[in-house]
């Protein structure tokens, strides 16, 4: 039967004089009179050590390159004065797959870029092994702190009409051939005779199913993927990311922000206590800081807090030369999220009160009747991590700031609906879960908290 390294390496294994492994080889050296392997199974970031005692032996211990695939049974012993306690004395070592010494992942630093034009290796080394763990944990994570707090966990769909950030961002979804697309009388395409009898997309966000859901469920949550074709080959972006969708019937955006800060937090502990080993590994290997100290601040801390009117206040009077001039009504750059985040507050913040004119439609208006109840969370180093809003409840306030958009009404009967009939103030926001992974592990790529990252020109692995 086999046994995971990582029991071994714990001596949590019951026989301990007969133990079987399955892993992959990290290096190999020895001589004729001894020679050691190191196998990694993906359980955890050590190896085991295999001490191979009458190398003659084992005739095909020659064969055995970095990367080989093997089985190996043995006995465990207890070593002293080393950083793993113990190591497996081999008896028997099978090949289960060769490895020809061509094999990329050889036992030496790569770059970032190089592996991930081996996206399909990487998950063999040290950081994506320690990564797609830490993805796994965290998971894990946000369904515990919404089960936790009763919430309900909702699938809401993939395939849509609707473009609910309104951004033009939606990869279409078609069943038509591409080579012989129907035209109607105007030599408009006809969507009518396409599969769902309309135009439609990969959803850009589960919000506006998720506030049908509330509206009757009460809280509810997603945790899915998410598309969006933005044309941006920057660091923070992928056209394929997952998103975390609270949404809330009977609550304000004052009760969304605390929910917001309680659940970053939430995950911060639970990263700093349940991944340990992760949390090690990118404090010494990845983080520019000492994240761990960081998060432990940030938990004990209050999040700041300011109204976006404050926010371009504070950036009129920075002693900087930004190099998009700020003034009211402009969409926060990135360098102004940093300054605010990183210079000024040196903190996470939550920026409220956004313009009308640079948010969705389904934000709650305010009186002044130019700003809408939105907050966004933003971090040092990474910036947005969320995004959300008390959304617009009021029936004919919400028609007249479509209208006002210029948006198809028929189209949204029925999420109009939701206010015709026993409409409720509601609220929620959307953390992009690989910008959380990226703040909290230190990694300055998207492209590397996911394992199969879909940017522009990359859909290969
Ligand atoms: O701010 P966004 O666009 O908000 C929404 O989609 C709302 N419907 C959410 C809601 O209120 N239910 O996106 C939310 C978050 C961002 O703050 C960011 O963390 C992440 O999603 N995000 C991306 N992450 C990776 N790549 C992209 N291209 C992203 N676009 C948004
Ligand atoms: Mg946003």
């Amino acid at each position: 039967d086999k046994v995971k390294i990582k029991d071994v390496l714990a001596t949590n294994v019951e026989d301990m004089s007969n133990v079987t492994v399955y892993g992959w080889t990290r290096t190999k050296r020895g001589s004729k009179n001894i020679a050691f392997l190191e196998l990694n199974d993906g359980s955890c970031l050590k190896n085991l050590q295999i001490v191979i005692l009458n190398p003659s032996n084992f005739p095909k211990l020659d064969k055995i390159n970095t990367g080989t695939s093997l089985k190996v049974t043995g006995y465990i012993e207890q070593v002293e004065g080393r950083e793993q306690s113990v190591e497996m004395k081999a008896e028997s070592i099978e090949i289960i797959g060769d490895c020809p010494a061509d094999y990329p992942l050889q036992k030496k630093e790569h770059s970032f870029d190089f592996l991930r034009e081996n996206a399909h290796l990487r998950p063999r080394t040290d950081t994506f092994g320690v990564m797609n763990r830490f993805r796994s944990k965290m998971s894990y994570a946000v369904h515990q702190f919404f089960q936790e707090r009763d919430f309900n966990y909702i699938q809401t769909p993939i395939i849509t009409a609707n473009d609910t950030e309104g951004a033009g961002e939606v990869f279409q979804v078609t069943n038509f051939d591409l080579a012989d697309i129907p035209l109607d009388e105007a030599g408009q395409v006809d969507y009518t005779q396409d599969f769902f009898a309309e135009k439609t997309g990969l959803t850009v966000s589960g919000q506006l199913e998720a506030e049908i859901l509330a509206c009757g469920l009460g809280d509810v949550y997603t945790f899915g993927p998410t598309f969006r074709a933005e044309n941006s080959n920057t660091s923070r972006h992928a056209a394929e990311f997952w998103m975390i969708e609270p949404e809330m019937a009977f609550c304000d955006l004052d009760d969304n922000m605390e929910v917001i800060e309680e659940f970053l937090k939430y995950l911060f502990k639970y990263a700093l206590e349940e991944c340990q080993e992760e949390m090690e590994f990118f404090n010494q290997q990845i983080a520019a800081e000492d994240k761990i100290a960081t998060l432990k601040e940030i938990i004990a801390t209050d999040f700041g807090k300011i109204t976006y009117t404050e926010a371009i206040e504070i950036l009129e009077k920075a002693e900087q030369d930004f190099e998009y001039p700020v003034k009211w009504g402009i969409d926060l750059k990135t360098e102004h999220e940093r300054y605010l985040t990183e210079e000024y507050f040196e903190k996470p913040i939550m920026v409220t009160d956004y313009p009308f004119d640079i948010k969705a439609f389904y934000m709650r208006l305010n009186d002044d009747q130019k700003t809408v109840r939105a907050v966004d969370c933003l971090v040092p180093g990474v910036g947005e991590i969320v995004g959300g809003s008390q959304r617009e409840e009021r029936y004919d306030v919400l028609i007249d700031l479509m209208q006002q958009m210029d948006m198809d009404l028929d189209k949204y009967d029925w999420f109009l609906e939701s206010r015709e009939y026993g409409t409720v103030p509601h609220s929620g926001f959307g953390l992009g879960f690989e910008r959380i992974l990226m703040y909290i592990s230190g990694m300055s790529n998207i492209r590397d908290v996911i394992s199969f990252p879909r940017t522009p020109g990359n859909a290969k692995f």
